[in-house]
């Protein structure tokens, strides 16, 4: 056996040593990705882009070249045949956006593909192991099946009282399949959300299909492989629909349906035989439909169950569906199909309880131990026509009863009723809380630790960083704004997940999401998201504040800091990622709310067309004047817009956005500077604005410094800054020369701090600096979330200055890394790792006595900038030898405190003297 494996691999390498036909590389091609994703199925993309990582064993490994294959069957590929795309030999060290190049691909077109690549010498390594990728249905005329579902009555718009929608609706039909199957695909969509069923069992465990677009604009469809369970002979497809964002209550208002109330379904499964004829099975009238065991379903309401009116078996072919009803047949929505290029929102962990109580007879509280948002699995014994009521809420009364009031409008209520008969499992599909602690009454018996199990609900965006420290604190900060992410990145990036708002409030997704790029790969997600801004801008070119956009939402947009996540989520993306395709496309748009911006405000000071104008949200003691906020933005957005637009080479309005960043900027400094460099309103956020977009002549910089620290220090070293200064605190006092001041913010545990929450027990980021206080209790009810993250957004300081992983913009993606760890505050350790486009980057630091070492690792293809905080003169090993000397590694000028290097791909292990405190 072990003689003929070694034959085996020996024969393996003989081959792959004759295809290539060339010297072996020992760098690796491995993670391929498509549009971001890996091996997604039916892309709307016309030409995805491609990437790949590299992995070397050497130090200073560059990719010279490469190839990439895409063959329309596994068996080509295999014989290197890349039928639909060869690229041949490409010159240079691209490893990601790669765009296919090849014959343009059909709808439902299978790709396979692999790529292999050149090194620094210009040994080639072996071809990767292959990928794939499918296309959607890309012309809306592919779609040939009819949308339907169950009429139902109009929402009652008497009252203001919130009346449940209509009951979810389940939809059947069968199919007889008479030859072998080579592939079957199904896509599907719905004016609702839907569960798609074949032969006996949901075909994914994706939730909320199709999620969350303006539905007068587009609706996404989704794409699923089921070769594996078509079976020749009858075949029985369903569906479950309910109401979701499209019909279901959103935001505050008043009554549901929001974009229609006639909930509708539409899907189309396409099975190739292998005989190579081709046959579909899509949704029309011959459709059978039934109510079923969901008597509600809403996502801010929840869901009520009756187990006892289970369809057992609806969706096997032998099932008897006489007693159901023809479906209702719909119009077709006149708006396009889509497909939804992003990771889906599915349950991603589970939860354990980590308390139960009973603040009263017949009461039982659940502690799950951290606030997230999802639903519960119920496990319940007891008799038919048994009713257990599941209350979600975030806080705890002081009597330990739930604390519910601040979930305004949302009930926020499971019903389960028992069928009987033994132990009964029932998990929510369609609905979705905010919460840590779930009440139980009506449980039959006393119900045990393993009656409740938590399930976490969320865009499964891939985790990129992970970071721990010495301080319990500081991880716990993490913890938090990690989970605060989860709990809001549900379709789009929302602002809190239990009240009865949950919407897409654009100041706090810009805040954010630098920080959430450090935690989660969020390329697709944003990329998606910022479609559904494009979708939500008024036709004068007025960004909205919230998208997308809703049936009944009032409001035109313009507010500061809310509308130019415009400018900025593209900014992020290109910068993060290396995305340049995000920046054309939404080009014109851009250029819209420039021109808006411009139109009424043409002295260059903000004054008009504020919207809704919410100023720094949340303040604490320190109100900036909203001109100045608006002006400081503005003035970003130039800036932003000029280095996106020399990234896509349009260099004309590159210099145009730089004039006009040139002309706020004066405008400012003339309206709001004083000569000695104190900004109007003499407030945190006014000075961290103007510091940190540039806005300050380069003489009055320190100056402004050091008022700010003066206004910190006045408060008693506490922040006072809302949404838009909070991300700015610890960076600019870091930029500027003060990182202690930073770090003393970071660790202060009074109030307003991050750690005043963490005291109290926040297992989150809370909306409110004040959301509860040991004076005061619980903030005004009225608006006090306990998961938004836009407070959260410290986390890209963690990243950069703590652990010092950060990005060299002129290589964005990643391409070149500034790696800068600051130790400071109480921290003696810090293990960091980011999982960038360009694959891992580590950096673990401890100062142990009065030594620091460093051992840092950038990811082949890359290269970077050390800064190594020491003292002047001190000498610096690499792996034992004067760093100075070390392969890879080039010594530059002492800057400020640090030794600097230029580090190539690689790992190392520095140590110095570490700086006295
Ligand atoms: C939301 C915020 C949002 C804000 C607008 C609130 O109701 O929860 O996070 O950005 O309104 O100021």
């Amino acid at each position: 056996m072990a003689k003929s494996i070694t034959l085996l691999s020996l024969l393996v390498l003989a081959l792959t040593l004759a295809c290539s036909g060339q010297k072996q590389s020992a760098m690796r091609v491995s993670g391929l990705t498509c549009e971001y994703l890996s091996a997604p199925l039916g892309l709307g993309e016309p030409q995805p882009r491609l990437g790949w990582v590299l992995d070397s064993p050497r130090r200073g490994e560059v990719q010279s070249a490469y190839r990439v294959l895409v063959a329309s069957s596994p068996d080509l590929l295999a014989k290197d045949q890349g039928d639909l795309w060869d690229s041949g030999k490409l010159l240079g060290n691209r490893t990601c956006q790669v765009a296919y190049g090849g014959s343009p691909l059909a709808s439902g077109q299978q790709c396979f593909w692999k790529v292999c690549a050149w090194d620094r010498d210009g040994a080639q390594t072996p071809f990767s192991e292959s990928s794939s990728w499918s296309m959607g249905l890309l012309d809306q005329s592919d779609w040939s099946g009819k949308w339907i579902g169950q009429v139902s009555e109009p929402p009652d718009t008497s009252a203001e009282k919130r009346t449940p929608g209509p009951k979810p609706v389940w939809l059947r039909a069968e199919f007889n399949v008479e030859k072998p199957v080579k592939r079957a695909v199904v896509y599907a969509t719905a004016r609702g959300v839907f569960d798609l069923h074949l032969n006996g069992s949901r075909v994914s465990d994706d939730m909320f299909a199709p999620e969350w677009t303006d539905f007068n604009k587009r609706i996404q469809y989704r794409t699923w492989d089921v070769t594996a369970r078509v079976v020749q002979g009858a075949n029985a497809l369903g569906a479950v629909l309910a109401d979701g964002w499209y019909s279901g209550f959103l935001a505050w208002q008043p009554w549901r349906g929001s974009y229609g109330y006639q909930n509708s379904f539409l899907t189309q499964l396409v099975i190739e035989f292998q005989d190579g004829s081709k046959q579909t099975f899509v949704t029309d009238d011959t459709w059978r439909m039934n109510n079923g065991p969901l008597l509600e379903a809403d996502f801010q309401m929840g869901e009520v169950y009756d187990a006892r009116l289970e369809l057992s078996g609806w969706d096997s072919p032998a099932y008897d569906d006489a007693a159901w009803k023809p479906v209702d047949v719909f119009e077709a929505p006149g708006v396009p199909l889509v497909a939804l290029d992003v990771q889906p929102v599915r349950v991603t962990q589970e939860i354990q309880p980590k308390a139960i109580f009973q603040p009263k007879p017949g009461v039982y509280v659940f502690d799950m131990g951290t606030n997230f948002a999802g639903v519960v699995r119920l496990k319940v014994n007891g008799q038919a026509g048994d009713k257990v009521v599941l209350r979600y809420a975030e806080r705890l009364n002081p009597d330990s009863t739930v604390y519910t009031e601040n979930l305004r409008r949302a009930r926020a209520t499971d019903t389960y009723i028992l069928k009987g008969g033994g132990e009964e499992i029932w998990e929510p599909r369609f609905t979705f809380h905010g919460f840590q602690y779930v009440e139980l009454t009506g449980y039959p018996g006393q119900p045990s630790m393993d009656a409740v199990t938590g399930l976490v609900i969320n865009s499964d965006t891939p985790v990129a960083g992970s970071f721990e420290c010495s301080s319990p604190m500081i991880n716990q900060l993490m913890a938090n704004i990690v989970r605060s992410q989860r709990a809001n990145f549900i379709s789009v990036p929302t602002d809190c997940p239990q009240r009865d708002e949950r919407l897409g409030w654009m100041g706090d997704a810009q805040i954010f999401i630098r920080t959430a790029t450090t935690n989660m790969d969020v390329a697709a997600f944003f990329t998606k998201w910022m479609q559904d801004v494009e979708d939500a801008q008024a036709p004068d070119g007025c960004y909205s504040e919230i998208s997308p956009r809703y049936g009944r939402m009032q409001g035109h947009g313009g507010a500061a800091g809310w509308s130019d996540a415009g400018i900025v989520v593209p900014w992020t993306v290109h910068l993060v990622y290396g995305d340049n395709r995000i920046i054309e496309r939404h080009w014109d748009s851009m250029v819209r709310w420039m021109d808006y911006v411009l139109r009424d405000n043409p002295d260059f000071v903000r004054r008009n067309g504020r919207g809704s104008d919410y100023g720094d949200w949340l303040w604490i003691g320190d109100d900036t004047p909203k001109e100045i906020l608006a002006t400081a933005y503005w003035a970003y957005d130039a800036h932003l817009m000029s280095k996106m637009a020399e990234a896509v080479g349009r260099e004309e309005e590159a210099k145009k956005y730089e004039e006009l960043f040139e002309s706020v900027r004066a405008a400012f400094q003339k309206e709001y500077v004083s000569a000695d460099g104190h900004v109007a309103g003499e407030t945190q956020t006014g000075y961290l604005l103007a510091l940190y977009f540039d806005l300050l002549p380069d003489s009055l910089r320190p100056k402004a410094a050091a008022l700010l620290v003066e206004n910190i220090k006045a408060k008693d070293w506490h922040l006072s800054s809302g949404f838009l200064g909070v991300r700015q605190i610890n960076p600019v006092l870091t930029m500027l020369g003060y990182p202690d001041v930073a770090w003393r913010l970071l660790e202060t545990e009074t109030f307003p701090s991050w750690f005043y929450p963490i005291v109290n027990g926040a297992t989150s980021i809370w909306e409110r600096w004040d959301g509860w206080t040991k004076e005061k209790g619980f903030q005004d009810v009225g608006m006090n979330s306990f998961n938004h993250y836009s407070l959260g957004s410290v986390g890209e300081w963690l990243y950069a200055s703590v652990a010092g992983i950060d990005l060299d913009p002129s290589e964005p993606g990643f391409g070149r890394l500034l790696l800068r760890p600051r130790p400071g505050g109480s921290v003696t350790w810090v293990k960091a790792e980011y999982k960038s486009i360009h694959g891992p980057v580590v950096s673990d630091w401890k100062v142990e006595g009065d030594t620091l070492s460093l051992e840092v690792s950038l990811p082949a293809n890359t290269s970077g900038r050390l800064y190594l905080p020491c003292p002047e003169g001190a000498a610096v090993t690499e792996s034992g030898k004067d760093a100075a000397a070390s392969e890879g590694v080039k010594a530059l000028p002492r800057e400020g405190d640090c030794a600097v290097f230029d580090l190539a791909a690689g790992s190392y292990s520095f140590k110095c003297p570490a700086l006295k405190k």
